[in-house]
């Protein structure tokens, strides 16, 4: 009910407008994008007036697109299509089609022209958001181009650019790509998305550490020995080597993804609510990351890179063998490191943050460790570790779990842990939303809180640029490499300093089946 109420009353301020794909022929326009849109439209949830243009290189009327996006929602939209016939073809009523090469400035003057007859002909306002779907080193073309047709004046309604990950290849270009879009754009009208923030357990933690008593005290240096933070996925590079052989995972993931889930993890409560507070609260722990000199790289972060392995009588490609990837790439597959947030919160405890492609799973959690009781009474009893653990799983099977020990009954005093875990789909009356629906929504309405702000993507980069630095100039710092389905090189257990400790194995206790 309470998700009938919420979901109506965002209908409510979704004022009619246009979303232009730039890219729209492409894999994330086809995969994410549109079975976004689409699932929105399925919830009821698009303004009663709407137009979405896809914006693509290629020559094609808009009967043919059409069909096309109807195709890549019956292969990309879990079923909702499929099952859903008379509403996907009246969704595709709402798609239209203009041919924009890129680099071509002129094709801009046509797609103004087009959106001007359009709105006239559907007597739509122009309140436009245009998605930046495209290579990143398009980013600042497109913006310059649309500039020049007036694609962003607001004269005639709202205008909001979302721009996808990498922004920037380092800080200094992410920097000269900030002010090379400000020459179009304020700041509130430029959505850098990062599509962990708009995963519901991200937001949770939020909600988790500030709307409990319970988790307020114990949640700092007193309590809190350490946190690991991990995102592990079970595939590799598949079609996307040229991208990633110039990104590596430090690029593709820790730089964007994790660090702003970590910077959830660890911000102070803002004072109220609001987009700003919130941003401005993460920001401060992006500020406070202790920088790691390139001297620091080797003792604080491990990359590594997967070989060909044969899993289950099959052989697994290595990266080197990946499509459009250097022979002799020494790019990063994986990446283990230990991140210290200096303030007085966190002061010395550490966080340790992993990410790789071919592992065994495909899983996303914060594991919040405690340090041990003042006075260890039952440390011969126990059976297993004596310490308590908050599980915060991001996906997939979405939950928390806190772990603690108890009494074995019988004689004596056997300690056990033991956990209570919670299911977060228990919570949802329908399925829970995919990133792209919460952040597409979000933009519509003009929300952007759980859009990474200029400050903060600036300050990650200054906080990973020396790693980069380091990978880069210096050979002694090692690449390990690793065999598929496993947990990366085992040099990264050596960043806890203690041969008791290593990486945990993900909480098994979340699957359903
Ligand atoms: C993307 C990265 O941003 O996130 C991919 O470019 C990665 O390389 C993906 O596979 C992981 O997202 P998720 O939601 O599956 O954890």
């Amino acid at each position: 009910m309470e998700e009938k109420i919420n979901k109506n009353s965002r209908k409510n301020q979704i004022e009619n407008q246009i979303l232009v794909i730039f890219g729209s022929n492409g894999d994330l326009a086809k995969r994410k994008l549109l079975p976004a849109i689409f699932q929105l439209y399925l919830d009821n949830l698009l303004p009663e007036n709407f137009a979405v243009i896809g914006a693509g290189s290629l020559e094609k009327t808009v009967e043919v697109n059409r069909t096309d996006v109807g195709d890549s929602l019956l292969e990309f939209s879990k079923g909702g299509a499929a099952a859903n016939p008379e509403k996907l073809a009246s969704f595709l009523e709402h798609i239209y089609y203009q041919k924009v090469h890129n680099q071509t400035e002129e094709d801009f003057a046509e797609l103004k022209k087009y959106i001007d007859k359009l709105s006239v002909d559907l007597d739509l306002q122009q309140n436009i958001i245009y998605y930046f779907s495209i290579p990143p080193f398009l980013y600042d073309v497109v913006a310059a181009h649309m500039v020049k047709y007036g694609l962003n004046t607001e004269e005639t309604g709202w205008k909001r650019i979302i721009v996808e990950k990498p922004f920037g290849y380092s800080y200094d270009t992410a920097v000269e790509l900030d002010q090379k879009l400000r020459n179009g754009f304020h700041e509130d009208q430029i959505y850098r998305i990062d599509h962990y923030l708009g995963k519901e357990t991200v937001q949770n933690i939020m909600v988790t550490r500030f709307s409990n008593g319970f988790f307020e005290p114990i949640w700092n240096r007193k309590y809190i020995d350490r946190v690991e933070i991990t995102a592990a996925e079970k595939i590799g590079v598949e079609n996307r080597g040229g991208y990633y052989d110039t990104s590596g995972a430090m690029r593709d993931m820790i730089q964007n993804h994790l660090l702003q889930v970590l910077a959830v993890v660890a911000m102070e409560p803002p004072a109220i609510f609001d987009s700003e507070s919130i941003r401005n609260e993460s920001v401060k722990v992006l500020q406070a990351l202790r920088p790691i000199k390139p001297t620091e790289v080797a003792a604080n972060v491990v990359r590594g890179q997967y070989i060909e392995t044969m899993v289950d009588d099959v052989i697994q490609k290595g990266y080197r063998q990946e499509k459009d990837v250097k022979p002799n790439s020494k790019t990063e597959t994986f990446v283990a490191m230990r991140i210290f947030v200096d303030n007085w919160r966190w002061g010395e405890v550490p966080f340790f943050i992993r990410t790789g492609k071919q592992l065994p799973e495909h899983v996303t959690e914060v594991v919040i460790h405690l340090k041990p009781a003042p006075h260890q009474l039952f440390k011969q009893r126990c059976v297993a570790q004596s310490t308590n653990m908050i599980i915060l799983r991001i996906s997939p099977d979405a939950g928390v779990a806190v772990d603690f020990g108890m009494k074995i009954p019988g004689a004596g005093y056997k300690v056990q842990n033991v956990n209570m875990a919670f299911h977060y789909s228990d919570l949802a009356e329908n399925k829970i939303s995919e990133a792209y629906e919460r952040l597409l929504l979000d933009c519509m309405i003009g929300d952007s809180t759980l859009y990474a702000r200029a400050d903060a993507v600036k300050y990650s980069w200054k906080f990973v640029d020396p790693i980069l630095q380091a990978w880069k100039n210096n050979s002694d710092v090692p690449l390990y490499f690793y065999e598929g389905n496993t947990w990366g090189p085992k040099e990264a257990n050596a960043l806890f300093g203690n041969k008791e400790l290593k990486w945990r194995p993900p909480f098994k206790k979340f699957k359903t089946e």
